[in-house]
């Protein structure tokens, strides 16, 4: 099992972001507003999803994972807070979240299903957090911002997914949770999660104005699929998870460990479920 120890962060998110607060770049600020959009409801499903599946499990198992669900929890309820704040500024900026709201609906489908079924969504779900967090961890320039606290939130974040990226996946192992299922689920998740993001993303350009600028254009090819490239670099991570034997465990963590080593005069650790 994970030790996981809950983070205060110690950034002031009262003052407004910049922007274009990504490397003063159209295209990259798009992309991760989007995904900050998504993370209030979305960590919310995160954090339902695992307690439910949490309750079925049989005493001696609870157990095992009660420190661990604890951590995790604990971990994304400060995320979704502190994106919160962060969206409010982008909110003010004049975007628009509409991924929220449509994730929401979809989420309603749910109800009344075996709990199983969230919990494979989230552990797809959280396999796409910590690869993407694994790329940001290893190319920090790509998620930099001169607004030096927006790199801290940022990363931060990539580092704590990496570190829980076990919990939602070991708690579907435990509750009989099928490898048929598993898998039917990360297609689906892939889809919806490829297509939110492209779609908010293009919302938010539009709303700033930029998205017929050639250079935005340009900026999303190279920021993609060029060297060091998102897709190219996460393309292989994201693949092994279809896998019947794969275990998230099987994949490097190290750089998150780095940072949150290197970074510790930037939170506080306000509980260490272990
Ligand atoms: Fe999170
Ligand atoms: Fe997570």
């Amino acid at each position: 099992m994970s030790d996981l120890t809950v983070r205060r962060l110690l950034i002031d998110l009262q003052a407004p972001i910049p922007r274009h607060w990504c490397g003063g770049d159209a295209f990259r600020t798009a992309l991760f507003n989007a995904l900050s959009m998504s993370f209030p409801v979305g960590e919310q499903f995160f954090i339902d999803s695992v307690r439910n599946g949490f309750k079925l499990l049989p005493a001696a198992e609870q157990a095992r994972f009660q420190a661990e669900v604890q951590g995790f929890v604990g971990q994304e309820a400060t995320h979704r807070r502190l994106h919160g704040l962060f969206n409010d500024h982008l909110e003010k900026q004049g975007l628009v979240n509409a991924w929220g709201p449509r994730a929401l609906k979809r989420m309603k489908l749910l109800e009344g299903l075996d709990p199983r079924h969230a919990v494979a969504i989230t552990a797809a779900n959280e396999h796409f957090t910590a690869i993407l967090a694994d790329w940001i961890l290893r190319n920090p320039d790509r998620a930099a911002s001169d607004d030096a606290r927006l790199t801290t939130l940022w990363l931060w974040h990539g580092a704590e997914e990496s570190e829980h990226k076990t919990t939602a996946f070991d708690l579907y192992q435990a509750l009989g949770g099928t490898n048929e299922w598993r898998l039917k689920w990360f297609r689906r998740t892939t889809f919806f999660f490829l297509a939110d993001t492209i779609r908010q993303t293009m919302n938010n350009l539009a709303h700033d104005g930029t998205l017929w600028k050639w250079s935005t254009w340009k900026s999303a090819a190279s920021y993609l699929f060029g060297e060091r490239g998102l897709v190219r670099q996460t393309y292989g991570p994201w693949r092994e998870y279809l896998r019947a034997d794969f275990h998230p465990r099987q994949q490097d963590s190290s750089a998150a460990e780095h940072w949150l080593a290197e970074h510790a005069d930037s939170y506080v650790p306000v509980g260490t479920a272990a």
